[in-house]
């Protein structure tokens, strides 16, 4: 191997071991690739502090009225978001 393709791999190494580190960084900051933001956070805390939706307990039916309401205050939010909103709230959340 000559100095110039020793230098030319020595270099392609340094990028591809930085690139490995900072990406396993991003990954220990748990911000690689994925998305990490809760989805309560995402779509409920926007207008307002997302606690605010945290610090209630409501039934199944008071939740689903919540988000219709909140529909009506503005929230944009996909058919498949809201049944995951309404999962996360009825599971964690819930009125009993
Ligand atoms: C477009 C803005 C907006 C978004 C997005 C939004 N809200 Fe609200 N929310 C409001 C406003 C404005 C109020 C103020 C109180 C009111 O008008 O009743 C409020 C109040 C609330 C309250 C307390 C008032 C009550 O009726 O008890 C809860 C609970 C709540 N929001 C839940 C949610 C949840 C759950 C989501 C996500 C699915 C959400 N909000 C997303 C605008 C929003």
């Amino acid at each position: 191997m000559d100095l110039r393709s020793f230098f030319l791999l020595k270099r392609l190494l340094l990028v591809v071991a930085i690139t490995i580190s900072s990406c396993m960084t991003l990954l220990l900051l748990g911000s690689c690739g994925q998305q990490k933001i809760p989805l309560i956070e995402q779509k409920c805390g926007t207008c307002h502090s997302a606690s605010i939706v945290y610090q209630t307990r409501r039934t199944e039916e008071g939740w689903r009225q919540v988000i219709h309401g909140m529909k009506i205050r503005g929230l944009v939010i996909t058919e498949e978001e809201e049944r995951q909103v309404y999962d996360i709230l009825v599971r964690d959340y819930l009125l009993k």
